[in-house]
């Protein structure tokens, strides 16, 4: 899994307990799940689906600095399913897990349409044929 995202944990992100605020994190979560799919599927138009339990493993302080982790596990025929974590960057200590976040490739009327995607595609297979 790929860490690609940081966050530096500020005032505006914090629950009244003074740790990081779930919300936020969801927040942050779901953008970076939707580049990834964006990404990988070639398309701007995708939209959260699913989102199966989340554990929050541990929490994150004022001046944490985190990262978040996503990698695709099903391409499916409009789906990608994807597992995400986010961890302290410093530390490498877990903050929270998804197993399956499923976002769906749609049309310009929102319907589902099949991505014809069937693996993770890298940076350098995306670009490939300009290197040439
Ligand atoms: C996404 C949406 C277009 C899908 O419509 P739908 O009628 O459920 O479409 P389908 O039944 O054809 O399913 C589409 C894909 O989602 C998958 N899917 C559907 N329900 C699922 C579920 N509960 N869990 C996991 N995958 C699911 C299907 O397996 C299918 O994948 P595949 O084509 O790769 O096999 C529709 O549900 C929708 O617009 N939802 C709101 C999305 C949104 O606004 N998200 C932002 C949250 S505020």
């Amino acid at each position: 899994m790929n860490f690609h995202t940081r966050k530096w944990v500020k005032p505006e992100d914090l629950n009244p307990n003074g740790s990081l605020f779930g919300g936020s994190l969801l927040r942050w979560i779901d953008e970076e799940a939707a580049i990834y799919a964006i990404v990988q599927l070639g398309n701007p138009r995708v939209v959260t689906k699913y989102i199966s339990e989340i554990n929050f493993v541990s929490s994150a302080k004022q001046g944490d600095i985190i990262e978040m982790g996503i990698t695709a596990t099903d391409f499916g025929n409009t789906s990608l399913t994807m597992r995400c974590e986010v961890r302290n960057k410093i530390t490498r200590k877990s903050i929270l897990t998804i197993d399956k976040m499923v976002f769906v490739n749609v049309d310009e009327d929102g319907n589902p349409a099949p991505h014809g995607k069937t693996h993770i595609k890298y940076i350098e297979e995306q670009f490939e044929n300009e290197d040439n």
